[in-house]
């Protein structure tokens, strides 16, 4: 018998406290309805991002302890780079302190006013990069991919023809790179086929145009594509992971993620001579090309963390979590994207409340909701992380608004879940069909998701 078997045990715990009704009211108010306000430990269970929010496994802790703290050519930056040459086979590795660093390094040297990015849905920090060096990221999600409830196993899927068209209208020149962002978190963590890679590679190298991932959670992609692609359901994760590279010419690496570390990230290439461009814009920006912002404790803790990530146990536990508390949301009849992603459960803020119009921010209010009722901190991925149009000024209205219940790796357990999928219920039955939602009180400029405030209709 095979069964999805939890794959650790528990040595040191961390306390969390659920404050009383009054005190969240409290709280959330004074944070001005933005849970980016909140101090973590007025929260219960921390489910705001899956970024650097993982537990370290004592081999991480005892590799930490060979961290070579030297300025250049540290030891630790040798083991990392020979990690990422061992599972991604990329030959040159630039260190970063986490992914948006990794975009700013390589978007310096690559994007000029006027380019453009096609690519399955941009992270936000991706897309606010790419936008800072006067170029446009473009969003070639297959269609199914903009819609919550369509079943289609790889909705982070780039639609070739979309592609196509981006490059009939930009042409070679203005088109900096293509990302696949794998898997695809703004899509909802859905994951992409190995089959769509090699599409989009093979009319890459077609069209001579460079291809990059965006590697943060390619571990769970290549967990995807084992369970649901025919013909991969017997190959190793390590297997599926070389091949997912071997169509690319590089990635930049949130390690927070599938690097299973709190702080951490790279770009990995295979282009030396945009290897070489990047070295002095690392140096500029983060430090030197071993070390890149990052401790060596951190870089070993990294390269130790991208071996245990592509373990077949770990995944499928990983994996399981976040399907679990999907399938305990669905019986509950919420509103949720589905197939479940990766990393995460995305609510369907629209479907949610039905009657609270788009621009007074369902999902947002949303996740209001689920910290005064059970002291959960989820985050908005919809209409306010979108933003305005950076063109027209205009409110940009996303495919999705949706509410992001995001799983932190191999830090709750099973009950937590079942408390989280009751606190939703009880939000979902007592508000259901509530009509108004929030305004702005303060909107920030620019990114505007983590500071501003809102009130109440
Ligand atoms: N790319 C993807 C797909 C991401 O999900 C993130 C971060 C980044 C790049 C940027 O990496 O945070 O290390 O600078 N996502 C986090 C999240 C913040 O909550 O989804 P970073």
């Amino acid at each position: 018998m095979t069964r999805n078997v939890v794959p650790y045990r528990i040595k040191v715990v961390e306390p969390i406290e659920l404050l009383s009704r009054e005190e969240r009211e409290e709280r959330i108010r004074d944070a001005g309805l933005n849970v980016f306000r909140l101090k973590s430990k007025h929260v219960y269970i921390d489910l705001l991002t899956d970024s650097g929010t993982g537990a370290l496994s004592q081999e991480q802790l005892s590799q930490m302890m060979l961290g070579d703290e030297s300025y250049a050519g540290s030891e630790s930056f040798f083991r990392l780079e020979e990690a990422i040459h061992d599972i991604m086979c990329l030959p040159h590795v630039i260190p970063v302190h986490q992914g948006r660093a990794a975009e700013q390094v390589l978007d310096h040297i690559l994007i000029k006013d006027g380019m453009v990015v096609p690519g399955n849905t941009h992270f936000d920090t991706t897309k606010a990069h790419i936008e800072f060096r006067g170029g446009r990221a473009i969003d070639c999600t297959i269609e199914e991919g903009r819609d919550a409830t369509i079943e289609h196993p790889f909705k982070g899927n780039i639609d070739l023809n979309l592609l196509e068209k981006s490059y009939d209208k930009y042409g070679k020149d203005k088109i900096a790179y293509v990302l696949i962002t794998v898997t695809c978190n703004s899509g909802g963590g859905q994951p992409v086929s190995m089959e769509n890679i090699k599409e989009v590679s093979d009319f890459c190298r077609d069209k001579h145009l460079r291809l990059l991932f965006d590697a943060a959670r390619f571990a769970e992609n290549a967990f995807f594509i084992q369970q649901r692609e025919k013909g991969y359901k017997n190959k190793s994760i390590r297997s599926i992971v070389r091949e997912m590279f071997s169509y690319v010419q590089g990635c930049t690496m949130s390690a927070k993620k599938d690097g299973l570390v709190p702080i951490g990230g790279f770009l990995a290439l295979r282009d030396e001579e945009l290897y070489e461009d990047l070295k002095p814009t690392d140096i500029l920006f983060e430090g030197f090309y071993t070390y890149g912002g990052m401790s060596g404790m951190n870089m070993d803790a990294m390269a130790q963390g991208l071996y245990e990530v592509v373990e077949q146990g770990y995944l499928a536990h990983r994996i399981g979590q976040t399907a679990y508390l999907g399938n305990e949301l669905l019986k509950r009849e919420v509103p949720i994207v589905t197939p479940v992603g990766g990393h995460a459960v995305f609510i369907d803020g629209r479907r949610f409340y039905k009657n609270i119009p788009e621009d007074q921010f369902p999902a947002q209010l949303l996740v209001v909701e689920l910290y005064r009722e059970g002291g959960i901190r989820a985050v908005e991925i919809g209409s306010c992380l979108a933003g305005r149009d950076p063109d027209t000024g205009k409110n940009v209205r996303p495919a999705l608004d949706l509410c992001r219940l995001t799983i932190p790796r191999r830090v709750y357990t099973l009950e937590h879940f079942d408390y989280v999928a009751d606190v939703v219920h009880s939000v979902y039955s007592g508000q259901k069909d509530r009509s108004t939602g929030l305004t702005f009180e303060i909107e920030t400029k620019g990114i505007r998701h983590f500071t501003s405030t809102f009130k109440e209709i």
